[in-house]
């Protein structure tokens, strides 16, 4: 996970990047790098990254000022990824990106980060 993590901080507006894990009913903070963030446990049901893990699907935010699931994090991001790390439709975990540019994340971003998570997946389980 911290290898991933570390990959994925290498690209220029990727401001923060975080592996949650999924413990019940609740995300919990992981390996990351950036600043510190408050949102060190999320229920599922709160957040972009609550419903990244409850949709079971990557989510993207160009803006998440408008976006009113979004948790603050920092008071410079702009847009966020969120994409859930799963195993035969079971969500274990998700990646979480943050960056201080609007709409910094597109298909080829969308494409790295599943990649990633497809990646983790096997290994989270084998861990668990
Ligand atoms: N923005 C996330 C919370 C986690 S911080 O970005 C690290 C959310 O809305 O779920």
């Amino acid at each position: 996970m911290q290898a991933a993590v570390a990959l994925l901080k290498e690209k220029p507006d990727y401001t923060w990047v975080g592996i949650y894990l999924l413990d019940g009913n609740e995300l919990v903070l992981g390996p990351y790098l950036g600043k510190p963030s408050p949102h060190t446990r999320i229920p599922l049901g709160r957040g972009i990254c609550g419903a990244a893990a409850t949709e079971k699907q990557t989510i993207i935010v160009d803006d998440v000022n408008a976006d009113p699931r979004y948790l603050a994090c920092s008071i410079e991001t702009q847009s966020e990824i969120v994409a859930p790390i799963m195993l035969n439709g079971v969500v274990l975990g998700e990646i979480d990106i943050d960056s201080d540019r609007r709409a910094a994340f597109g298909a080829d971003d969308r494409a790295l980060v599943e990649a990633i998570a497809a990646m983790l997946a096997p290994k989270l389980a084998e861990a668990q």
